[in-house]
């Protein structure tokens, strides 16, 4: 697998905003600050943090949702201000923490959007829409026509994955995808996951607050604290960091 070549590029990222805490006017503070390192191509990054600590901004940085107030993200070479949005977010498929499915829409054209709006044919889309159900573990019979109220919220997270997957980008942003699931189809769809990620070689995001899932899916791990990015190591090292809180996420794995 190519490990070397840049897919993302944070350069001295920090994004500021008002703070609304302050009662001084002018106040601000940085959601995230300097952040610096890279995603290499065919990577599965696992950003880790507490909530709150920035991980769900970091990633929005990436698909140019959000834009830094100093310094650059590059996609592709490119900072994400000169990439036209549309033709990024088609590159960049994301999982949001919501699903943000759309309500009005079956399972089978939530899914076939962005092919749809990429032109293809209805019977493609169709097929493809039925593989990725089978793939995140859904029978296409029994849910292609379904609506996203008539879900339970682990299903729901699991078409949201068959979407971002849909129109095969080259890289994946996701923002705890499998929060709602039992532990048991969460185990299944992660060991299924990082299979997929290896074989299908894409540039995965992966953000989680579960450190046994960080083990499970992560080439490196990226532990956020306070919107800096204090520890970035692979899964094997990061057992060893000294960082407290690290420290502090390494203690949930022995209770
Ligand atoms: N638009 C905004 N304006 C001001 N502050 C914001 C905005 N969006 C997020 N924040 C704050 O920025 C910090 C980082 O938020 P972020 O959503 O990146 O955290 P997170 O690590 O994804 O947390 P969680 O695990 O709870 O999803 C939080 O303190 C949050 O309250
Ligand atoms: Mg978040």
């Amino acid at each position: 697998m190519p490990q070397n070549q840049i897919t993302v590029e944070f350069k001295h990222v920090s994004l500021r905003r008002p703070d609304k805490q302050s009662l001084t006017p002018n106040v601000y503070r940085n959601l995230v600050s300097d952040l610096n390192f890279n995603i290499y191509q065919g990577e599965a990054l696992v950003l880790l943090g507490r909530s709150g600590s920035g991980k769900t901004t970091t990633m929005k940085l990436i698909n140019r949702l959000l834009l830094p107030t100093q310094g650059e993200v590059l996609f592709n070479s490119i900072p994400t201000h000169k990439w036209d949005e549309i033709k990024l977010r088609r590159k960049i498929g994301y999982v949001i923490q919501e699903t943000g499915l759309f309500p009005h829409f079956t399972v089978e054209r939530n899914i076939g959007l962005v092919p749809s709006l990429e032109g293809w044919k209805p019977k493609q889309i169709k097929t493809r829409s039925h593989e990725l159900l089978h793939l995140v573990g859904l029978e296409p019979g029994e849910f292609a026509q379904r609506y996203p109220h008539e879900l339970s919220g682990g299903q729901k997270q699991r078409v949201g994955v068959a979407r971002a997957l849909a129109a095969d980008p080259p890289m994946l942003l996701m923002d705890e995808p499998f929060g709602a699931l039992d532990p048991i189809t969460r185990l299944e769809i992660q060991q299924e996951f990082k299979r997929l990620q290896q074989e299908l070689g894409k540039t995965v995001v992966f953000v989680t607050h579960d450190i046994q899932e960080a083990f499970i899916l992560a080439s490196r791990i990226g532990l956020m604290y306070q919107g800096e990015l204090v520890v970035l190591d692979k899964a094997e090292n990061f057992i060893n960091s000294q960082h407290p809180e690290a420290q502090a996420f390494l203690q949930c794995l022995s209770h």
